[in-house]
């Protein structure tokens, strides 16, 4: 008699184990991140004095992006980049339009990309020492692939100022994180969503 009940016991474990693994992965099924993005470099030559003369108008920069989804690969429309002469984006300097691609999960990338720039725009708005505060934004659609196929689009407009120096090189040694400018209702659902399911999990756990 005691023998079955310990059996019964033990299936119920099983079960309660087989349920908080499949609330782990419901919640990494549910829980989907944005791809993180930084601008790694940035560099203008028109605005180095030595090169005023040729105004070579050549504006380049590369991108990191980072996908920390594990169990969702992202497909990611043309990213379109554009740098602004101030933080407050009174003119635009100059626009950079990468293909898209696909980026498994947890993948990382780093991409390359060039484009015009209007050199009168950029020299006014650097100050005598020469340095300048840019905007650059970036602007695309991702979709999410998972084992039933992609998501539907979701638009990502991200942006950060960035520091340039008199050789028009980007100041900072470390990527800048590029972030949303206005944080969407979405999101809180899905940490509410997250919360819920880890609730759920911790309480089958503890059961358990
Ligand atoms: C890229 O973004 C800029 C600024 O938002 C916009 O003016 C331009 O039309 C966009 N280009 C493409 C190809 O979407
Ligand atoms: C944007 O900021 C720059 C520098 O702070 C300023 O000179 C310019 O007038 C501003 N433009 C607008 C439209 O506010
Ligand atoms: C540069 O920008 C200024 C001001 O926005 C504009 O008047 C001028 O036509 C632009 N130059 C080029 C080459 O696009
Ligand atoms: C250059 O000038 C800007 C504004 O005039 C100032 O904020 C910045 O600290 C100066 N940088 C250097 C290295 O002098």
């Amino acid at each position: 008699m005691s023998a079955s009940r310990n059996q019964g016991g033990c299936g119920c474990c099983g079960g309660i184990f087989s349920l908080g693994i499949s609330a782990l992965f419901m919640w990494l099924w549910i829980h989907t991140s944005n791809p993180k993005c930084s601008i790694q470099t940035l560099s203008l030559p028109s605005l180095s004095s030595a090169s005023n003369l040729t105004a070579d108008p050549t504006l380049s920069l590369t991108l990191r992006l980072v996908n920390p989804n594990q169990l969702k690969g992202i497909k990611y429309d043309p990213l379109n980049v554009t740098v602004y002469d101030f933080p407050n984006k009174s003119n635009v300097i100059g626009n950079i339009l990468m293909p898209g691609f696909y980026q498994g999960h947890r993948k990382k990338a780093t991409k390359p990309g060039q484009g015009t720039a209007n050199t009168t725009v950029a020299l006014r708005a650097v100050s005598e020492n020469g340095t300048g505060v840019f905007r650059v934004d970036m602007a695309t659609a991702v979709k999410f692939k998972t084992l039933y196929g992609y998501s539907k689009r979701h638009q990502i407009r991200i942006g950060a100022d960035v520091v340039v120096n008199a050789s028009g090189v980007k100041v900072d040694r470390k990527g800048i994180r590029l972030r949303s400018m206005a944080p969407k209702m979405g999101n809180s659902c899905v940490v509410l969503l997250g919360a819920l399911f880890n609730f759920l999990l911790f309480a089958l756990l503890d059961f358990w």
